[in-house]
């Protein structure tokens, strides 16, 4: 009987689905009832059924007789299922857990890694304790994109700083595919003309020198209102909404981070980090400016000049002695 029940549910869903997808297909043009009932092999008043549940959904879906119908708008989520189907990676994102709330991701990421495979993805709509680096809070309000990624590659505990740039140079050409003009401030911001949309948290655990895992947990504020930041980060903050001056399908832009993120850490893999760092030095808004880095032992002041094959910033200090920096605080000087 319970099983009857699912399969009747599992169909209406499916069906569901289906019709958003044919509508997001046809992009803005119209799909008639017709077409879809034959597809979907039911009649055009179970359509307009169907239509009817998606409108009370928030699916802006037109219906003009005799053309058809058009998705004008859909609710602004990240779809799995429709991210499933546009992904475009073989290893990131072979599972994605979709969460509409956690209290962070990198905590649920955190809970399931031993018992998952590389490349599981957990995303929430909002987290109520998003934590930033150095036990800050992250504000996860609804719009954004919250996620985190579970790596699982063999080396040494040292090297873990290298998958923040890593993924600081995916991000940001993610956004730099779209048009944001994006660039990334050492060693986990990204930066669009010199406000933050983006943080990563890398966090690890490990044996000794083994690495077991490392869960990769990246905020982007994708479609935030900048407005509904806290005072304390409004002024510093910005979204690819605000850049780009109207709300993104964040599902499209998920399938296109990941597809960078796959693209990195293939070459992380497989080629010299050398590689990398031209490229994230091509990416980078930090070298060539004056800066000031906190680590828990010291305080250092200068012009940043590279990054090592470690992954550490150099820094020109005052008695111009380069300076190398695995993990830090910085800030620019002016
Ligand atoms: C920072 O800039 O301080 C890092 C912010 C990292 C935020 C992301 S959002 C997804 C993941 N879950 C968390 O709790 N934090 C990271």
């Amino acid at each position: 009987m319970g099983s009857n029940i699912c399969m009747v549910e599992c169909l209406l869903n499916d069906n569901r689905k289906e019709i958003i997808r044919l509508l997001r297909q046809s992009e803005g043009n119209p799909v008639s009832g017709q077409e879809i009932g034959v597809k979907l092999g039911i009649t055009r008043a179970m359509v307009w059924k169907y239509i009817k549940a998606l409108r009370k959904d928030g699916y802006d879906i037109r219906s003009s007789p005799k053309i058809g119908y058009i998705l004008d708008a859909y609710p602004d989520r990240v779809d799995p299922d429709e991210l499933k189907k546009i992904m475009r990676t073989s290893l990131i994102g072979n599972d994605i857990r979709y969460y509409s709330e956690l209290d962070s991701t990198n905590n649920t990421a955190r809970e399931i890694a031993p018992k998952s495979p590389e490349g599981t993805v957990v995303i929430a709509e909002t987290q109520n304790k998003g934590r930033g680096r150095m036990g800050s809070e992250w504000q996860s309000i609804p719009g954004g994109i919250w996620l985190s990624l579970i790596l699982k590659p063999s080396i040494p505990l040292d090297n873990v700083s290298k998958i923040t740039l890593v993924a600081g140079i995916a991000v940001t050409t993610a956004l730099r595919n779209i048009g944001v003009d994006a660039r990334i401030k050492w060693p986990n911001d990204v930066l669009v003309k010199g406000k933050k949309i983006c943080g990563i948290l890398t966090e690890v655990s490990a044996e000794v020198d083994k690495v077991d895992y490392i869960i990769l947990g990246i905020g982007i504020n994708a479609n935030v209102k900048i407005a509904d930041l806290k005072d304390e980060i409004r002024k510093n903050s910005t979204s690819i909404a605000n850049e780009m001056g109207n709300p993104i399908d964040r599902t499209a832009f998920v399938a296109s981070l990941l597809y960078e993120l796959e693209q990195q850490y293939i070459k992380f893999k497989t080629q010299q980090f050398t590689n990398i760092v031209d490229e994230w030095i091509n990416l980078s808004d930090t070298i060539g400016k004056e800066v000031k880095v906190t680590t828990p032992s010291k305080l250092i002041e200068g012009k940043a000049v590279g990054i090592t094959e470690k992954g550490a910033l150099v820094v020109l200090d005052r008695n111009n002695k380069k300076q190398e920096i695995i993990a830090g605080n910085c800030r620019y000087r002016y």
